[in-house]
């Protein structure tokens, strides 16, 4: 009826935002190595870095931390965690951490190692360096149209199902300890994977006798795109499609400081009985004991609450309308993107925007530091620069260049988003200027969190 979807929430509390002047800005951004990892947080306006954890917590859930109980051991904060989790992912065992990467560690460590090959729709960065940490192989078989920002499809997250097949036979059922899906698929453009397609890599599993994982941080909002574009589907409760999900998978690891709405937390999921006991055992060596994992009791009410307002389907029309209206106005600013625009987050397709920019010379680095210089926007590459460095220590251009502007849940309005629109336009106007980057320091893994850069014209 009205053509406005509003926030379906009021604002209770306010954080200041701190306005600077680009010349404070190109200083800034100089002295932390052209890394926006490296910036202050104050000396950004508009944090789009990534919707982890950085999302606003309801009235309710503030509550729900008043209820937290730090009992060591058996907390009633942990049974309400557990029931909350259970609702949706009714999987035997619940292992909680305190985010996923902790999740995927004591997962891999477990299951991982020398000779064993893991494939995902895409791997996530935090999950391919946890597979490979333990010298197993981390492969994405992602659909051919997954690859292509500018194709559309309404499943783009969706994993080759022929492809995944050849690659069981190929390196034998005995040497995939699982198969892993991302949804959304976040590395690919914020994705979703259909039920149809989750169901084929069943079958495939099943064929082959391989146990399949959910990497579920965006389970809701993935459930929404089912609900919106898979036949069928129109009619459902998001909390049923959900219960469908998990139910075709063996287990899962999960953040919570994405749906789950969170600043913290994860968990990480199993039927496996033998599987869940070494898991623990993992989980007490670094995380804590089993009814708290790394989370304080408070932690755990607030991620059982943010369960609950996750899948309602008020909060999830905003949720992906709002990210939806983002994309349209960076393409209205001439910027192109992947298409359709992802669940959380806009990713732009520096690769195109910069054809003049190498991918060894990071376009997508390129375009993080002119949004930031610009306006105080702060992005994140998903790029050469995130996948470019191989375990061997050679380079290689990742499939695509990446700038991922991910939006936080609840906590920038309608106008803050219509200035990140403007500061895109302004960067677009002087993309035939931009130059890219060379490293001139970086660790071994996950060398984007930390590496240097200098201007490479
Ligand atoms: C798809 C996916 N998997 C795993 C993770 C890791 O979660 P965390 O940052 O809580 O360790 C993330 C975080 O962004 C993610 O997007």
């Amino acid at each position: 009826m009205f053509r406005t979807t509003i926030e379906p929430f009021r604002i209770h509390s306010v954080e200041p935002l701190r306005l600077t002047t680009p010349e404070y800005r190109a200083a800034a951004i100089r002295d932390a190595g052209y890394n926006v990892f490296g910036l202050r947080a104050a000396d950004v306006l508009i944090d789009l870095l990534t919707d982890s954890g950085t999302g606003a917590m309801s009235r309710d859930q503030w509550a729900a931390i008043q209820h937290g109980d730090e009992s060591y051991a058996g907390s009633p904060s942990w049974f309400v965690f557990l029931e909350a989790v259970k609702e949706l992912f009714p999987f035997a065992h619940v292992i909680p951490t305190h985010q996923g990467r902790a999740a995927e560690r004591i997962l891999f460590a477990a299951i991982g190692g020398p000779g064993k090959v893991v494939p995902n729709n895409t791997h996530f960065d935090t999950t391919r360096a946890n597979v490979e940490y333990t010298g197993a192989e981390a492969v994405d078989l992602v659909i051919r149209e997954g690859l292509d920002p500018a194709v559309e499809h309404p499943f783009k997250g969706n994993m080759d199902v022929e492809a995944l097949d050849r690659l069981i036979a190929d390196r034998g059922a005995e040497n995939i300890p699982a198969v892993m899906v991302t949804i959304t698929n976040n590395s690919g453009g914020g994705q979703p994977v259909s039920l149809e397609n989750l169901r084929a890599v069943r079958a495939v599993c099943d064929r082959h006798g391989v146990p399949l994982y959910l990497d579920a941080c965006r389970f809701a909002e993935n459930a929404w795109f089912i609900r919106e574009r898979e036949p069928g589907q129109g009619n459902r409760d998001v909390a049923d499609i959900v219960r469908e999900l998990a139910s075709l998978a063996d287990g899962m690891t999960i953040s919570a400081k994405k749906d789950p709405l969170a600043n913290i937390g994860g968990w990480l999921a199993t039927n496996d009985d033998e599987l869940a006991e070494r898991c623990r055992a993992l989980l007490v060596l670094t995380e804590g004991f089993p009814t708290y994992g790394g989370l304080a009791g408070r932690d755990l009410e607030a991620i059982a609450q943010g369960l609950k307002e996750a899948v309602s389907h008020d909060y999830l029309r905003y949720r992906i309308r709002s990210t939806a209206y983002l994309g349209d106005g960076v393409e209205r600013a001439g910027i192109p993107i992947v298409k359709p625009v992802g669940g959380h987050a806009v990713y732009i397709d520096a690769r195109a925007l910069l054809p003049h920019v190498p991918p060894l010379r990071y376009p997508g680095q390129a375009v993080v530091v002119a949004l930031y210089e610009a306006g105080g926007v702060r992005g994140c590459e998903i790029g050469t620069v995130m996948f470019g460095r191989r375990p061997d220590g050679t380079e290689v251009p990742a499939a695509m260049d990446l700038v991922r502007l991910a939006v936080p849940r609840r906590t920038y309005t309608q106008s803050h988003i219509d200035y990140v629109i403007e500061v895109c336009a302004l960067v677009a106007g002087r993309a035939t200027e931009l130059t890219g980057f060379r490293i001139v320091d970086e660790p071994a893994q996950l060398r984007h969190f930390t590496a240097r850069f200098e201007p490479a014209p």
